[in-house]
């Protein structure tokens, strides 16, 4: 199954690329994620990268468009895509990758999200600097302030989530991403999942719609 899973800064995709392993194991593909390894990796992308989402602006897209190609090249089935593409060139160039390796989509998920929920989410957003283990200050925080219940590690947040950033993050989103659901609905592959209370409680109706279009 390959899926596309879109929607505005903080909708849930990488919640939904998580839990959803439950029901199949898919390679997660979050562009997101690999700027940041390569940011805290400080390789010469790393350093471009962080100058854009710093900002809340994309990262060019010839850029974007060679992770993508070397990362699929390299898994080729059962993967969901998480913030990419992000605008339609991006997806005109997906759709040119996916052809070169004879690759069809399943659906693309698109996560509908009220902006204002999205803000109190992502400023009360952290994560543990060695394992990962996401942690919210509102819903679920540590037992010991600013430390990993997991391992110990260090709680930290993103840099780009200061309200600030989230704004342009939000007005990029509107700009360049949303017009995305037509151009995936032109092609029959559109899926649309209000997420306001959350991807977790729509999961398994997800999942089984998501089934039934491989049968
Ligand atoms: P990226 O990392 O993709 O960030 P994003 O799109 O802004 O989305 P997030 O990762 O912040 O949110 P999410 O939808 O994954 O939500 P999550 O599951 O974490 O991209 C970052 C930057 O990289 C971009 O701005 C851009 O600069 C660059 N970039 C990336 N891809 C690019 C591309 N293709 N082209 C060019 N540039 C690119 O959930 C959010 C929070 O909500 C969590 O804290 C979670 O715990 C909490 N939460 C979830 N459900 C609930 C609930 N029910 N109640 C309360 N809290 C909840
Ligand atoms: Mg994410």
């Amino acid at each position: 199954m390959q899926l596309i899973i879109f929607g505005a800064p903080g909708a849930g995709k990488g919640t939904m690329a998580q839990n959803i392993q439950k029901y199949k194991q898919f390679s997660h593909i979050s562009t997101g994620d690999l700027f940041r390894r390569h940011i805290k990796e400080k390789t010469d992308l790393g350093k471009l990268a962080s100058d854009y989402i710093e900002k809340g602006l994309l990262v060019p897209d010839e850029v974007t468009e060679k992770l993508i190609r070397h990362e699929l090249d390299m898994i080729r089935s059962d993967f969901i895509l998480d913030g990419f593409p992000r605008n339609i060139p991006q997806a005109e160039a997906l759709d040119r990758i996916l052809q070169d390796f004879d690759i069809k989509l399943t659906a693309c998920v698109h996560l509908e999200i009220d902006p204002e929920i999205v803000i109190e989410r992502l400023v009360n957003r952290m994560s543990c600097q060695d394992c990962g283990a996401p942690y919210n200050l509102v819903i679920k925080k540590p037992k010991v302030e600013n430390v990993c219940d997991e391992c110990g590690g260090k709680l930290t947040q993103r840099a780009d989530d200061n309200e600030e950033t989230i704004r342009h993050r939000f007005e990029t989103y509107r700009a360049e991403t949303e017009p995305l659901a037509r151009y995936y609905e032109n092609k029959g592959l559109l899926m649309t999942v209000n997420c306001n209370e959350g991807i977790l409680t729509k999961l398994d109706q997800v999942w089984e719609d998501l089934a039934a279009l491989e049968d």
